[in-house]
């Protein structure tokens, strides 16, 4: 990041290269972009969802060569170079592999989701 004439701090753009769901994306971006903005805003991949400004919820979860990240955490530049599977890499035949998700609970004690009951789409179904 560079210093402008007045003291204050002005951004800079990188050039970040990732995989993204099997699919290689280039891309000049900010410096301080959030691998989180930069899969909604560039890859337009809209199911990593931003969920609070505390690093706390975990609905930012993606895979980051296969390990589970918080991709509010982590900045586009660091995830050069790295592939990244999001929720939508992870359907196979209109499904979404719930493993996943069970794992982002686990890793991050979102114990509500673990314990969460089935819910049908008949909320006067018992
Ligand atoms: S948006 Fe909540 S942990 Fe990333």
């Amino acid at each position: 990041m560079d210093s402008d004439p007045r003291g204050t701090e002005s951004e800079q753009s990188v050039k970040v290269d990732l995989t993204v769901n099997d699919k290689q994306i280039t891309a000049d971006v900010e410096d301080r972009m959030l691998l989180v903005h930069f899969l909604r805003d560039v890859a337009g991949l809209t199911a990593t969802n931003i969920g609070c400004d505390t690093t706390s919820c975990g609905a930012c979860t993606v895979l980051l060569d296969g390990e589970s990240v918080k991709s509010c955490t982590v900045l586009a530049a660091q995830a050069g170079g790295h592939e990244i599977t999001t929720v939508e890499g992870l359907a196979r035949d209109g499904g979404i592999d719930k493993s996943v998700a069970i794992e982002a609970a686990r890793r991050y004690h979102i114990d509500d989701v673990l314990a969460a009951p089935e819910q049908t789409s008949d909320p006067g179904v018992a």
